[in-house]
Parts: C-alpha cells; sequence; structure tokens
C-alpha cells in the first residue's frame, strides 16, 4: 500500500523585517546575512500570533470534507509550544472543529518533531489504511536581539494530510535514523528564547547528516545520482548548502548541476520566512515543488531532518501522477507578496511585546490582528483564541 502525503500548506505572519537594513543597524556586512547564512528576510510573528494560531490557519487550508471524515489523528511537532502540559493539537482541534473521535497529541524533539509526527502518521495508517491525520509542524524561532542567532529566527507552520494512496508524494519506507544526547541546541523552560553552541551545532549538524547518508545509501543501494531532488532542515539556507556540498563531489556532473539548481528552488520561502524549526524541512519540500516546473511523477526526493539535542533521519518520498494538482504556488506568492514590512525599531518592538513567563493577566495588541485564528489574550492563565476575519 502506497502511503504519503497528500495534501501539504502552510502559513506565515503577515509581517517581516529585512534582513539588509537589520545588518546595517546591528553595524554587520549585510552580505554576511544574505551570501554567508543564506537569508533575505525573516517573519516576524505579533504576539496574538502563536503555534496553535500559526498551526490553524495552516490546517485550514488543507483540510476538505473528506479528509475531516476519515480523521483518526492529530499531530502537532513544535519545540515552542504554549503550555508544559496541554497539547497545541486540542487547541487546534477546537479552532477548527474537528470530529470528537480522534487522538490529539503534540511531540517535541527540537526540529525533528514534524519529522517524527509524518513517521508517526504513516505507521498509524499502515495499520489504519482508511484513516487520514493531520500533521502539522509549527513553530517560532527567537533567539534574541541582537545575539549571533539573530539573523536565523522565522516563523510559521506547515499542514499536512497523510493518507493511504497520497496524490501528491509517498512517504518510502526507507529511512534511516540515528539518535544521540549532545548540547548544540537547547531552550529552558523559563524561557522563551533559545540557547545554541552556534558553531557546534552546524558541526554536529553535518556529522550527522553524513553519517545517516553513508548508512542510507549502504542500506538502499541507492546513491546521488538515484535522487531527483534533496531538500534538507534549513535552520538558514547556508546550513542546507553545506550538506548538500558533501554529496555533489560524489555524483557526476548532470547530477550535482540538477541537485544544486533544486537546492536552491528549495531555499526560496525559507530566504523570506526565516528558520521555522520543525516545519523547516517541509517548507522546503514545498518551495521546491512550488518553484520548480521540471520535476515529473516518478522522481525520487530526499528530505534530510535534524533536531539538535539530537536526532537525523534521511528518507525519500516519490512523487505521484496527481502532485501538480496539489499544488497552490500562486496563492503561496500571494501570501508572501502581501507581507508588511516593519522598519528594524518596530520589529524590536513587536519582538519584546510578547506573552509574560508570569501569571499576569496579558493582551496583544489589536493592531497587528491578521489571519483567520488569533490570541485574542491569556486571563486568569487561561489562553483565549478566536476566529478573526482580516
Ligand atoms: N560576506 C559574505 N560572507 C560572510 C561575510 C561577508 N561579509 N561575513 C561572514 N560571512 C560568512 C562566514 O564566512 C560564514 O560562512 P561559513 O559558515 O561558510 O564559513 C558565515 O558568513 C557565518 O559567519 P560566522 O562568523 O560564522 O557567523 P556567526 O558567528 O555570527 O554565527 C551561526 C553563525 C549560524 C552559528 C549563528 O547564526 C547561530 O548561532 N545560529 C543558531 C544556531 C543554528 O542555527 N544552528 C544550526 C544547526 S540546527
Amino acid at each position: 500500500m502506497k502511503i504519503g502525503i497528500d495534501a501539504i500548506e502552510m502559513d506565515t505572519p503577515d509581517f517581516y523585517v529585512d534582513l539588509v537594513k537589520l545588518a546595517k543597524v546591528r553595524g554587520d556586512d549585510p552580505n554576511k546575512y544574505t551570501i554567508g547564512i543564506g537569508q533575505d528576510e525573516q517573519a516576524v510573528p505579533p504576539s496574538s500570533q502563536d503555534i496553535v494560531t500559526l498551526g490553524a490557519n495552516a490546517a485550514a487550508k488543507v483540510l476538505t470534507p473528506a479528509s475531516r471524515a476519515s480523521l483518526g489523528m492529530i499531530l502537532v511537532g513544535t519545540e515552542s509550544g504554549v503550555d508544559a502540559s496541554k497539547s497545541a493539537a486540542l487547541f487546534i482541534h477546537d479552532l477548527l472543529a474537528l470530529p470528537e473521535w480522534v487522538r490529539a497529541v503534540e511531540l517535541k524533539e527540537a526540529c525533528y518533531g514534524g519529522t517524527a509526527a509524518l513517521m508517526m502518521a504513516r505507521d498509524y495508517v499502515a495499520s489504519h489504511p482508511d484513516k487520514s491525520v493531520l500533521v502539522i509542524a509549527a513553530d517560532i524561532a527567537r533567539y534574541g536581539l541582537a545575539t549571533a542567532g539573530e539573523v536565523t529566527q522565522g516563523a510559521g507552520a506547515v499542514a499536512m494530510i497523510v493518507k493511504a494512496d497520497p496524490r501528491l508524494l509517498t512517504i518510502e519506507p526507507d529511512s534511516v535514523y540515528r539518535s544521540a544526547s549532545i548540547n548544540d541546541f537547547w531552550r529552558p523552560v523559563y524561557q522563551d528564547t533559545a540557547l545554541a553552541q552556534g558553531k557546534y551545532s552546524t558541526e554536529q549538524y553535518l556529522a550527522f547528516f553524513k553519517t545517516v547518508w553513508e548508512r542510507y545509501q549502504a542500506d538502499h543501494h541507492l546513491s546521488a545520482h538515484d535522487f531527483a531532488a534533496m531538500t534538507f532542515h534549513l535552520p538558514y539556507t547556508k546550513m542546507g548548502k553545506k550538506a548538500l556540498d558533501l554529496v555533489l563531489p560524489t555524483t557526476d556532473d548532470a547530477s550535482a548541476q540538477r541537485l544544486k539548481n533544486r537546492f536552491e528552488a528549495s531555499t526560496r520561502y525559507c530566504r523570506q520566512i526565516g528558520n521555522i524549526y520543525t516545519g523547516s524541512l517541509y517548507l522546503g519540500l514545498l518551495s521546491l515543488l512550488d518553484h520548480d516546473t521540471t520535476l515529473q511523477a516518478g522522481d525520487r526526493i530526499g528530505l534530510f531532518s535534524y533536531g539538535s539535542g539530537a536526532v537525523a533521519e534521511f528518507f525519500s518520498g516519490i512523487l505521484q501522477p496527481q502532485f501538480k494538482e496539489q499544488l497552490h504556488a500562486a496563492e503561496h506568492a500571494q501570501q508572501l507578496t502581501k507581507r508588511k514590512e516593519l522598519p528594524v525599531p518596530e520589529y524590536e518592538a513587536v519582538f519584546s511585546d510578547k506573552v509574560p513567563y508570569d501569571a499576569d493577566d496579558y493582551r496583544p495588541d489589536p493592531a497587528y490582528y491578521r489571519g483567520q485564528f488569533i490570541l485574542t489574550g491569556v486571563i486568569g492563565q487561561e489562553r483565549h483564541y478566536e476566529k478573526h476575519q482580516s
């Protein structure tokens, strides 16, 4: 039985900051940001948007009456969850008025949580072939103003429907995964900004990629030549490029050029949105599918997932005959075009106006209300969400 992604959609805040302008304010050479790191713009979420609203906004676009009716599970992968106990999947379940007879769970392992959810969905459909699973990977990446990681922040969500006989991409049963406890990146529960040993985390990303990719090739007798495209977890686009650069010398010139061209297509949304942690690999997949018009049904796409801490997984998917009908590139272009640029001082003010880590009541600024679902306040330590017509 074929199992995989039947539909995929994204959401990102309607505000962004230009990274060339940010570099100038920070006293950095803009080329460091746009070439050295490989980022041009960064999504800025107002405090009325969190992983619940971003996830619900993305999921609303991907759900159909048929997928609602067959829904067996809602899985949310995130490392910027809004509660240490209650699953974000339940808030989203409520906002979208989803059926009662489902499992709703949140999964965490840094940027790997979305892949964990996808694989759990795949295994669930294998034993429940008539069911579909809503998989959401949503995150807000925050390192702090004027930190080394600031240029690699971002916000967004990707939602996918996983089912039997998918119209978009199969998930092949060829995963190779590896886990080891390391301290390259983490976030203590008392703060909303991540801590990272930046250089060490990039070294570990590459070391994990090298080992799982070598084992994948040995286990499955496949090499770079067999892939139409390879996509990577993109904390920033240069990180994925460094991983791809380990692959290119091992293949023929034509394959190397094909993989380079399609890698570039997979990085375009990340360049504009930034790091969305768990969703970033899948935003890269969507960017590839939206921007490359030469891909064909039957093509094999490689996916490399990395979550600091760390777990890494390499697997592949095969494009299905109807895949082009499942894409909505024009709508995504429009969503990005209609975003409002925030000058750096306003970005800093929006970044600093956040739901506090204490028991005080809090209400976001309605001037920044955007999207179908919003957080209207945290009152008596309970979060309140509403449907909002923007
Ligand atoms: N023009 C072009 N490139 C420039 C440049 C300029 N003027 N100035 C610097 N660069 C390049 C550097 O050569 C370097 O490229 P390289 O990595 O290919 O050698 C790159 O820009 C980054 O410069 P660097 O000095 O290493 O940046 P940094 O010390 O500010 O740290 C990160 C960069 C990514 C480590 C930092 O942003 C970070 O900690 N991010 C969060 C952690 C993370 O994302 N980890 C990823 C694994 S999940």
